[in-house]
């Protein structure tokens, strides 16, 4: 017998390498993607969208003197789109670590001076008998052995001795040495002390010397294919002075907007992305990275005061669906979770209620604003279609949906939320493209 998934699944279309600019609007599609260049694997991001959703927009919708922004970059694939297709782009994002991934993959390096920066790293830290202890947070050595930590630390002390033009790559691949170094297990996303992990093999100083060479190799072999890109670019990558999508620069004026969004409730990107922040000295405490929630949209590390009072905003069927949550009606879950989720989920569509105000001023008229988004997010028991209301939020506010489609997920590692059966139930991106009308 053919399960609902398989049903589901026959139903949609199946697309070899492009996505065709002709592609009709409202289709269910899944991708089968040619390899693609090292460049887009670079970097932590654990919901990097494929570039296959910023290519097809450009090429469908965009002329050479576009000018494009990206608001939540990430790892920077709507960049390297834009730097493949010759045209302007902006960017933005309030993480720390985002933004290192994407200032490294719009610089061109030289891997020869790479080498030879890392050559010479490698021979001061192998020597060196005393390290240094100057990195601290909560649970450092139940995550990191102790000749490991004195291994980051030595290979830290001399990357800032590095030349400064170099140091951006050298970080990135040391933020890579960092989490295969410590006890998490590969394909872990976030450290949680959790009774299945794996045992993790005893590491030395030269394992982390040698993982931080392997990665400098990865991204050197990465920079090989991807400096001819940079060299013949001739348009403007820039990043953005502000680092928040809900408070865009009042001069900017751009053509289209690409972007994907943070989801409701997935991804922990600070907690996932702890130990890059500390080692690599982008906060320097554990408060530091906490006030990093402040920033991000749709985390569900908000103030615990405010959760009582049921969020209203005044759009009828996602206030309904607040109400649903808050009330458990679908799933009642223990301790105040329930009106904290439906907080967290009122929270989510205020903000970016907020950040479409800012994108109507920054885009010009008739500019297109194009965004992909894992549809549906399902909180304590009642589905939300995210796409579907933030689409129906921005056209109240002054868009028009132009284009919509629908992309099958295979093998998205997303933070499931717990105690909520998702059998039958298919998870797709939802891309929508709106136009400015006034
Ligand atoms: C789904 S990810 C984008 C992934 C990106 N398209 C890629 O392919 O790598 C969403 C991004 O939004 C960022 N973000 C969350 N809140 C933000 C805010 N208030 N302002 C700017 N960026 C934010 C997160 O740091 C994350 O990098």
């Amino acid at each position: 017998m053919i399960n609902t998934f398989e049903q589901q699944f026959r139903s949609y279309s199946h697309i070899a390498g492009e996505i065709p600019c002709n592609l009709e609007s409202g289709k269910f599609i899944t991708v089968e993607r040619i390899s693609p260049l090292k460049i887009y694997s670079l970097g932590f991001q654990p919901a990097k969208f494929i570039p296959e959703i910023p290519r097809w927009f450009i090429q469908k919708y965009a002329d050479p003197a576009f000018t494009i922004l990206d608001p939540f970059c990430g790892s920077g694939t709507t960049l390297l789109e834009a730097i493949q297709q010759n045209i302007s782009a902006y960017w933005l994002d309030y993480h720390p670590l985002s933004r290192l991934i994407c200032q490294v993959k719009t610089t061109v390096f030289s891997p020869q001076e790479i080498f030879e920066a890392t050559t010479q790293i490698i021979e001061k830290v192998s020597t060196q008998k005393f390290a240094p202890s100057t990195i601290n947070f909560s649970n450092k050595d139940f995550w990191f052995q102790q000749p490991v930590q004195e291994g980051l630390e030595l290979l830290r002390e001399q990357i800032l001795l590095a030349e400064s033009s170099l140091q951006p790559l050298l970080w990135l691949a040391f933020a890579s040495t960092v989490r295969k170094t410590s006890n998490m297990n590969d394909g872990m996303i976030l450290a949680a002390r959790r009774s299945h992990i794996e045992k993790i093999p005893i590491r030395s100083r030269s394992d982390v010397f040698q993982y931080f060479q392997h990665y400098v190799k990865q991204s050197v072999e990465a920079f090989v294919e991807w400096n001819p890109f940079l060299k013949n670019f001739k348009a403007k990558i820039q990043q953005l002075s502000s680092q928040d999508a809900r408070q865009l620069p009042e001069l900017l004026k751009v053509d289209a907007i690409i972007t994907s969004p943070p989801y409701i409730n997935a991804i922990d990107y600070v907690w996932a992305s702890k130990f890059e922040l500390h080692w690599l000295g982008l906060v320097n405490s554990n408060q530091e990275r906490l006030n990093l929630y402040s920033k991000e949209i749709g985390t569900e590390r908000i103030p615990k005061q405010g959760c009582k009072e049921l969020g209203k905003t005044g759009y009828l069927p996602l206030d309904q669906l607040i109400e649903e949550i808050y009330y458990g009606k679908k799933y009642q879950a223990t301790s105040g979770q329930n009106q904290l989720r439906s907080r967290v989920v009122y929270q989510y569509f205020m903000d970016m209620k907020l950040h479409f105000l800012q994108s109507l001023q920054v885009l010009k008229q008739g500019g297109y604003y194009c965004f992909s988004v894992g549809d549906v997010s399902n909180i304590c028991g009642v589905e939300i279609p995210v796409a579907s209301l933030l689409s129906e939020i921005a056209c109240d506010l002054g868009f028009n949906k132009i284009f919509n489609f629908n992309l099958l997920l295979k093998n998205r590692r997303l933070n499931v939320p717990r105690n909520v059966n998702w059998a039958g139930t298919i998870k797709h991106d939802t891309i929508i493209v709106l136009e400015k009308i006034n």
